[in-house]
């Protein structure tokens, strides 16, 4: 099964519910770093409750997702900012080096083939000016995952990635976990600032899992 066009489509459609805790939200290095008024960039944006919280901050917000219905809810919920429907995993309509600053909250998670997670990279890099950061964070490999990646294996071929599964058992979505050097490779051609390991729950299987948050510069 091609797991990234899986991904998509379940993304596209699926209507999406408040999944968001306090520790996902970008924390002091952010905000201390990043200096209000300027511009961010919010990745995968969903609903756009981190997108509202960072402009309630002070940063102007754009904020892009591939869900139609989201983004609707997004602009309804906020006039001030801007909300656009993409994939970003294609190319986006916006100059070299003109972001403060990238989000992206749990977004990793949904892009399973290297390729695809570094297409997403590379737009970061190109898109942050020299100075700006990108700060994220993504699931990492937990063992306890181990029966959920064996499923994965099984419908992927590939390592490190778990599924959830519906009510009758099928897979409703495949989840990337990683490693922290494979987030280092995706980005190295910036330098990392910061980085920290949290352990949050998922609000949808319940289980815990272990996200790391990372903060890169483009020096
Ligand atoms: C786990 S949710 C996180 C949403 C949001 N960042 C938050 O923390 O509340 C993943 C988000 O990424 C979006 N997404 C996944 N693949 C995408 C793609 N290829 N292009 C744009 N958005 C995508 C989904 O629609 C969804 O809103």
């Amino acid at each position: 099964m091609d797991a990234d066009a899986h991904n998509l489509s379940y993304w596209a459609t699926v209507k999406q519910e408040a999944m968001l805790v306090a520790q996902m939200y970008p924390g002091d290095e952010f905000l201390s770093r990043v200096v209000p008024g300027t511009s961010v960039l919010d990745l995968g944006c969903g609903t756009g409750v981190i997108t509202r919280w960072l402009a309630g901050k002070g940063y102007r917000m754009i904020g892009v997702d591939i869900n139609e219905a989201a983004i609707q809810e997004a602009m309804t919920q906020d006039a001030l900012n801007s909300y656009v429907l993409a994939d970003i995993t294609d190319a986006l309509p916006y100059p070299d080096n003109s972001f403060d600053a990238i989000v992206l909250t749990y977004v990793l998670v949904s892009m399973i083939k290297h390729e695809v997670a570094s297409a997403v990279a590379r737009e970061c890099v190109r898109l942050i000016r020299p100075g700006g950061y990108v700060w994220l964070c993504e699931a990492l490999y937990s063992p306890e995952y181990a029966k959920r990646y064996e499923r994965g294996f099984s419908e992927t071929g590939m390592r490190n990635v778990a599924v959830a599964l519906d009510e009758v058992g099928d897979v409703k979505r495949f989840i990337k976990h990683y490693e922290p050097s494979e987030i280092d490779d995706l980005f190295h051609p910036l330098t990392r600032v910061y980085d920290e390991n949290k352990t949050i729950r998922s609000s949808g299987s319940g289980m815990e899992v272990v996200s790391t948050v990372r903060m890169y510069q483009k020096v």
